[in-house]
């Protein structure tokens, strides 16, 4: 390649720079898996399902939309680290939502693409439309993946995916979201509701949050039916309530089904998930409180530090329980990650 560089001059140079990335990608495609959950059920089927709609011929544009809980995160991330590895460039941009009602946030996450796409040096945006323009000269002849996690206005998807021609022949994009219109606005491919799991899976994930395999044990089976029963088959209360059972005993968490039969209504995920809230001491409760508000997404060890030095006295017990009860976990990168549902009980 040395040899290259001196016969050819600079063009060459960046030839091999090019080359050189590639294959860096290649050797470390096992860093760029993206964790997904600790208990997948269900997952095969729901990815062979999307699959089915998205490795189609030509450049699909795909939505997969349906409630919050429902599992559209984690059936994204395992589609993704599938068949990543099969494009030019790929890109997962996160919470898109979120991370777009920051300053700037637009801008931010089409440079993002841009550097994650390319694995390029950064390319500073600027504004919306020349982000748009950039994306569109410098991706339109590469087949990529694009996944865009929790989508909610049309402004999200002008700025970051507006076009099938903005990508080469072959790309995928795939957009997650609450809001099925937002896909019919802008002509995605196909609409594609998560596939629910069956009453044996959410009853599978249930088992392994409170009890860590993959049946109730017998003298619980009929508590846990009533528990899946109330969770609908929905994956995050199935996973709230489940660790809740797991961490307290027996007979509270029965009495805390009767009330919910008492009580008549329909539960909602938000009175389900409130449920492990209600039960925390309060020095947890308030630490669960600064979390959600303000350190959701930041560095675990950061926020030890700011916690304790603000007087948190609870911290290896409080973060332990949180865990525990599955309000949070801390990923492979040390961040501090919350369900956008269960950080809503914090506000
Ligand atoms: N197929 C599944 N198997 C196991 N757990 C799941 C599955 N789908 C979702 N979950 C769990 O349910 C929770 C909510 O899922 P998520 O993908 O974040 O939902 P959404 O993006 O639709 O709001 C997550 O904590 C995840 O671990
Ligand atoms: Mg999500």
């Amino acid at each position: 390649l040395v040899y290259a560089f001196f016969l050819y001059g600079s063009d060459e140079a960046n030839l091999i720079q090019k080359i050189v990335q590639q294959v860096w990608k290649k050797l470390t495609c096992s860093t760029m898996q993206l964790p997904v959950t600790k208990y997948p059920v269900g997952i095969d089927r729901q990815v062979e399902n999307l699959l089915s709609h998205v490795m189609i011929d030509g450049t699909r544009m795909v939505g997969v939309y349906g409630i919050g809980g429902m599992g559209k995160t984690t059936l994204a991330k395992t589609l993704y680290n599938r068949i990543a590895d099969d494009f030019e460039g790929y890109c997962f941009l996160a919470n898109v939502r979120e991370a777009s009602k920051q300053h700037e946030g637009l801008v931010k996450l089409q440079e993002k693409l841009l550097y994650e796409i390319l694995m390029d040096d950064f390319i500073r945006v600027g504004d919306l439309y020349r982000g748009i323009n950039i994306i569109r000269n410098r991706l339109c002849s590469k087949k990529i993946l694009l996944i865009l996690d929790d989508i909610d206005t049309s402004e999200q998807l002008q700025a970051l995916a507006g076009g099938y021609d903005w990508f080469g022949y072959g790309s995928k994009v795939i957009v997650t979201t609450r809001n099925e219109q937002l896909l019919d606005i802008h002509g995605f491919n196909k609409l594609r509701s998560v596939p629910e799991l069956n009453y044996d899976e959410a009853l599978e994930l249930f088992s392994w949050h409170a009890f860590q395999c993959s049946h109730p044990p017998s003298e619980y089976l009929q508590l846990s039916k009533d528990a899946v029963n109330y969770c609908k088959n929905l994956p995050l209360a199935l996973e709230v309530l489940g660790s809740f059972l797991y961490s307290t005993d027996q007979s509270k968490f029965r009495g805390i089904l009767e009330e919910f039969a008492i009580s008549n209504l329909d539960k909602d995920i938000q009175n389900l998930l409130q449920v492990s809230y209600d039960e925390l001491e309060g020095d947890v409760q308030e630490m669960f409180l600064f979390i959600s508000c303000f350190f959701v997404g930041e560095d675990k060890t950061m926020v030890e530090t700011m916690l304790k030095s603000c007087g948190c006295l609870c911290w290896e017990k409080g973060i332990k329980k949180l865990m525990n009860l599955s309000l949070l976990t801390i990923n492979k990168w040390n961040k501090v990650e919350m369900h956008d549902l269960i950080q809503q009980m914090g506000h």
